[in-house]
């Protein structure tokens, strides 16, 4: 792997999978599976097998049916689960089990009722017991957004040691800023003894809002995985989202860092997750929205008319979209609403237009969108 590609780790089927009411069965989650590999993605979070039958079912049947990607099986640092997800891995051509701990304060008092070096001890005995089984063992330090760095350094140089070959250091609450997140990343590379041999992971959720931007400053500060999941979904307010992330990294080429994504499959990826789950995707967000290409005031319809990048910095074709959007509404002006007529087969000149414009804004402002068949029925009904 180049040092600057950015594996990306999706967790659709396990951390996404954990929205309310959101379940897939195991037909639903293979055909994702199936797509999550078309669209590139190094490693797919396959499940949590010892929460069901069902869901180590799933898992054991994405690892016979993927070939490239990783597939990981995440665990607690219990034995139990390790060693279940280790049977649920056995038909997987390149198993990763992902055990891990608390390492808050909060967690290690709370949750845990435990002692910093009792969690020290549980950490490195999970992962010893993760690499009996497979070469490749994920290590998550639970709520490391808010674990101090000092003690989160002692708990990763302890796994390190231990032989975890990746190293997931989640913002498990979206607490972080993406400077604090930088930092967090920046000084375990810098103060963990061996760390260069393993991948640093981020996993940010997005309570505000933060998520991808965490997920960038984490690359920035020297993680080479991203953990995300299509259109964000997850706990709470999600996690950090697979389409925002991998677009970022391809706008934004001073970063350096590129991932294996076939970007022109975001959108028929982000519709398959989104009807597979009952999840409908906000108009507004960020790439794959409904909205994402859309324009509807008559300043940005202009000048996206005369020239697409002055208010678009993607090319739709790019994520899969066939083409921008322009959306007649009241705010519209005279040149969305010649476009429109152009693309219906009616040239009109610049008169006939004036007219057609006064009668135009009448409709638009009667409803919310003015469409195809109105226009029809606008240039019968107006002379022109
Ligand atoms: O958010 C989190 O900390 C997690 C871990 C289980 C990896 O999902
Ligand atoms: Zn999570």
């Amino acid at each position: 792997m180049n040092t600057n590609q950015i594996q990306i780790f999706d967790t659709t089927l396990r951390d996404g999978e954990q929205v309310p009411g959101c379940k897939l069965d195991t037909q639903q989650k293979l055909v994702i599976a199936r797509q999550l590999e078309l669209l590139g993605v190094d490693v797919i979070e396959a499940g949590f097998p010892v929460s069901s039958p069902g869901d180590f079912h799933s898992v054991q049947e994405i690892g016979r049916t993927v070939v490239e990607p990783v597939v990981c099986a995440l665990s607690r640092a219990v034995m139990n689960d390790i060693e279940t997800a280790a049977a649920s891995l056995k038909t997987a051509r390149r198993p990763r089990i992902h055990t891990g701990i608390g390492t808050s304060d909060s967690h290690i008092q709370y949750k845990l009722r435990t002692t910093p070096d009792k969690i020290i001890e549980r950490a490195v005995a999970a992962v010893k017991y993760a690499k009996s089984f497979v070469e490749d063992v994920e290590f998550y330090a639970e709520d490391a957004g808010r674990t101090g760095n000092e003690f989160l350094a002692r708990v990763i140089q302890a796994v390190v040691d231990a032989g975890a070959t990746v190293l997931n250091i989640p913002d498990t609450t979206g607490y972080c800023l993406p400077q604090e997140y930088m930092e967090k990343i920046a000084f375990l590379r810098d103060n963990v003894n061996g760390i260069h041999k393993c991948t640093i992971s981020t996993h940010c959720h997005n309570d505000l809002g933060l998520a991808t931007a965490n997920s960038i400053a984490g690359a920035q500060g020297g993680a080479r995985q991203i953990e995300c999941t299509i259109n964000g979904i997850g706990e709470r307010a999600g996690n950090t989202s697979l389409e925002e992330v991998v677009m970022i990294m391809r706008q934004h080429e001073s970063l350096g860092m590129y991932t294996n994504i076939n970007s022109k499959l975001l959108l028929e990826t982000s519709h398959l997750v989104s009807e597979s789950m009952g999840m409908v995707v906000q108009p507004n967000k960020a790439i794959v929205g409904d909205n994402a290409f859309a324009h509807s005031s008559g300043i940005h319809q202009d000048g996206v008319i005369k020239r697409r990048d002055t208010y678009e910095i993607i090319d739709p074709a790019e994520v899969g979209v066939d083409e921008s959007k322009i959306v007649l509404t009241a705010r519209s002006g005279r040149a969305a609403l010649a476009y429109r007529l152009k693309n219906l087969g009616h040239d009109v000149t610049k008169v006939q237009l004036d007219e057609l414009y006064k009668h135009f804004v009448v409709v638009a402002d009667r409803q919310k969108e003015v469409g195809d068949n109105d226009l029809e029925e606008l240039m019968g009904s107006v002379a022109v």
